[in-house]
């Protein structure tokens, strides 16, 4: 279990709080604006270092404070000792991440604390723009192949340069052989690692959606930006003019996606507001699984409200599959119901009651009766 205690301090509301013991399921209830979610952005603040609402850091940041800080006790490694995580950032732009009294870069954060949201964005999975699939991809990618990360930063290099020769309007044909060379190299990579990726989820999600939700079947199908077929040297070469009055790349990797299908249409249009909410859940459900398979490591799953639009047998189901996971969960609710009756007695569960911004341990539910 990667997280035992935490500890924040002026997120939002949460002007200095704690949270021990963790468990492995954690629920946290309480009414409308009493930090519950605030809880989720700052233990996804630990993990990267901002908020997953918005991108302003002072927006996070607590009212009149300059800056915000979150601590842990943390196992990510699985190594079975606990050792001191800490994120600091402050309003003029410092950002500090220390694990074991070592610094960390965002790159190797992002690697210690896996995590995964799942809130009222999910559905942007379905109903959003490439862009927010393609981060998806990209973090099971970056997840599960440690070159990855060099494909991808190789490739965005190759292409600003490419969009910038593009957008001057003026292009020296060896300065455009160069990159475009450059940036076919990369495209390739990391498009097999992407394919490669997609390939390996696909048990995965379709188990945990047989799980979360029956009758119904959704296909997936990547699209890698450009037709492999063709090659796309040829197709750089084809393009070129287009591309010299748009000043922009249009194809490539920056142009890939996932589509959602559930017979012949898209299931952005076919599913009901549940159903979308159990597939996109499957998805990075799914994601959670097979890191889990590949690293042997536990991810963090955020899970923001998850009563809502679930009836009471596809919130159990959804809960029971939290339950034989091996993620480590923050669960928020308004009313916690459901969520303190619905875990089998072994099941480690901790309850949280948020409370203007106070968070009181009731224990495992059931302690309180
Ligand atoms: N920068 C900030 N500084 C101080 N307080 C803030 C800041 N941003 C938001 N808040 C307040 O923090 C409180 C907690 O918000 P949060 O979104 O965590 O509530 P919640 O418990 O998730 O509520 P809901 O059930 O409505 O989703 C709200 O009252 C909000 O107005
Ligand atoms: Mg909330």
């Amino acid at each position: 279990m990667p997280l035992k205690q935490l500890k924040i301090q002026h997120i939002r509301n949460l002007s200095a709080v704690s949270l021990a013991p963790l468990s492995r399921i954690n629920i946290l209830h309480g009414d409308n604006g009493s930090g519950k979610t605030s809880v989720l952005e700052a233990i996804h603040f630990l993990g990267l270092t901002r908020s997953f609402r918005g991108s302003q850091f002072r927006h996070l940041l607590q009212e009149g404070q300059t800056s915000a800080l979150v601590f842990a006790q943390a196992d990510p490694l699985g190594h079975g000792a606990n050792k001191p995580l800490g994120v600091e950032r402050t309003l003029d732009g410092d950002v500090r991440a220390r694990y074991a009294g070592q610094t960390l870069g965002p790159t190797e954060l992002a690697e210690l604390l896996p995590l995964q949201v799942i809130n009222s964005d999910t559905f942007d999975l379905l109903d959003g723009s490439p862009g927010v699939r393609r981060q998806f991809l990209d973090w099971g990618a970056f997840h599960a192949d440690p070159a990855f990360i060099q494909h991808w930063r190789g490739f965005k290099r190759a292409l600003k340069q490419r969009n910038s020769l593009l957008k001057c309007g003026k292009i020296d044909p060896r300065m455009r052989k160069v990159w475009d060379a450059e940036l076919i190299h990369y495209a390739e990579l990391m498009t097999v690692q992407r394919q490669a990726y997609i390939d390996r989820l696909l048990p995965d999600f379709e188990a945990t959606l047989a799980a979360l939700l029956q009758g119904v079947e959704v296909r997936l199908l990547f699209s890698p930006g450009w037709d492999r077929s063709k090659g796309l040297e040829a197709l750089l070469a084809e393009s070129f003019e287009r591309d010299l009055r748009q000043g922009f790349t249009g194809l490539g990797p920056q142009r890939a996606d996932i589509r959602f299908k559930v017979g012949t249409l898209n299931a952005a249009d076919r599913l009901s507001r549940g159903q979308k909410k159990l597939v996109v859940s499957a998805f990075r459900l799914a994601q959670g699984a097979l890191f889990h398979r590949l690293s042997k490591r536990a991810c963090i799953y955020l899970i923001d409200d998850l009563p809502s639009e679930l009836d009471e047998r596809h919130c159990r189901q959804f809960c029971e599959f939290l339950e034989a996971s091996a993620n480590q969960c923050f669960i928020t609710c308004v009313d916690p119901g459901l969520l303190s009756r619905v875990w089998q007695p072994e099941t480690d569960v901790a309850l949280f009651r948020v409370e203007s911004g106070t968070l009181m341990h009731e224990g495992a539910p059931g302690d309180q009766t």
